[in-house]
């Protein structure tokens, strides 16, 4: 079998050092491009882990080059720099999985009301798949551009859709309430995530003005079939990574929490990645460097709370990816995952 060639654009940040770690162990798979705007060096002067392992230059982004040596090309560049890259390789015929939020909003008006940009490339949003394989394998498999999740929606979606499809909960009575580590923001400095700043410090942040707030809204909408609310309350806690959700949501009359467990066994029960945990609650520990989602329900005072953990980087970002790409190149969804 060939192996499916991988470029990586944007190939100096977190994701891509991630995506980099997982995609050396994959069987079916090597990374052939990795391109940056502003190094020429190799990449393992930039990622000193790296050395020995991965033996390629960073690159210029030319997108005639990254066909010529491979299929598919993971965005790992911040919001709107995805979009200005992604109609070329496109155009070249190559397959695209996006990192950023690009193409993760279907409405290009809600797209510049949250991420305050003009939307430049509504013909490719127009066909954009959105790449969480629980709810949207068969799409993914054909898509030619896959607009990967985000961390927090990765965790919210999933620890609520089973719940809202089969009609369980009241759709505008949810409460997400969510904790980040640090790298969820990127690996570019700031003031807010000097470690002076972050360090022994647990903090709330984008009440009412987080972009993953309308993400998760219209994915959960759209499987519903009906709109969907929610109350989306972000935290960042001083750890490299790892997020952990806890989302209150109110049973409709007569809805147990046998009911809930049982949606979610029929979700998941085929899920190589979502493991719902009976004994042990979810912890950033048990998912961390994994793709695994683990999830636990429980009821408490008249109200299902659901608890989700993920890591960022892994079932929220880059593994993701992995598995999107698993599934788009038919070849088995764990490949280079467990
Ligand atoms: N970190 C996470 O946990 C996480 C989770 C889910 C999704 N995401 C999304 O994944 C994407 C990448 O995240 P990341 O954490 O890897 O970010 P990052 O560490 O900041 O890296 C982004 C890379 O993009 C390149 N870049 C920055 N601005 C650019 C521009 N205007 N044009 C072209 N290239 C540019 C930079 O490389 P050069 O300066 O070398 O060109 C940089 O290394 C983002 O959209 C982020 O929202 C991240």
């Amino acid at each position: 079998m060939n192996k499916v060639r991988i470029a990586i654009i944007g190939a100096t940040g977190y994701t891509s050092l991630e995506a980099i770690r997982w995609l050396l162990r994959h069987p079916h798979a090597e990374i052939t491009y990795l391109a940056s705007r502003k190094m020429e060096q190799p990449i393992s002067d930039l990622f000193p882990e790296l050395l020995g392992r991965l033996n390629l230059p960073i690159e210029p982004f030319d997108p005639q080059a990254v066909k010529a040596r491979a299929d598919v090309a993971l965005l790992c560049l911040p919001h709107v720099a995805a979009m200005d890259h992604a109609p070329a390789l496109l155009d070249a015929g190559l397959r695209v999985i996006d990192l950023s939020a690009d193409y993760r909003l279907k409405d290009a008006a809600l797209y510049e009301h949250w991420y305050k940009h003009k939307h430049v490339d509504a013909a490719n949003l127009a066909h954009a798949v959105y790449g969480l394989p629980e709810f949207f394998r068969s799409e993914i498999k054909s898509a030619k551009l896959v607009s990967n999740p985000g961390c927090y929606p990765t965790a919210a979606i999933l620890g609520i859709a089973p719940l809202v499809k089969a009609g369980l909960v009241e759709p505008a009575d949810i409460i997400v309430n969510a904790a980040s580590g640090i790298s969820g923001a990127g690996r570019t400095p700031s003031q807010q995530h000097h470690f002076p700043e972050r360090n022994e410090s647990f903090e709330p942040y984008g009440i009412g003005s987080h972009r993953h707030a309308p993400e998760i809204q219209q994915t959960l909408s759209g499987l519903r079939g009906r709109e969907v609310q929610l109350l989306f309350v972000p935290h960042l806690i001083p750890m490299d990574r790892g997020i952990l959700e806890t989302i209150y949501l109110k049973p409709v009359a007569g809805a147990t929490l046998a009911d809930a467990r049982a949606a979610f066994a029929q979700a998941y029960g085929n899920e190589p990645f979502v493991r719902i945990r009976e004994t042990n609650l979810p912890s950033t520990k048990y998912v961390a460097n994994s793709n695994f989602l683990d999830l636990a329900v429980r009821e408490y005072n008249g109200r299902f709370v659901v608890m989700t953990a993920l890591d960022n980087m892994v079932k929220g970002a880059s593994g993701q990816a992995i598995q999107n790409m698993n599934i788009m190149f038919g070849l088995p969804e764990t490949s280079g995952l467990v």
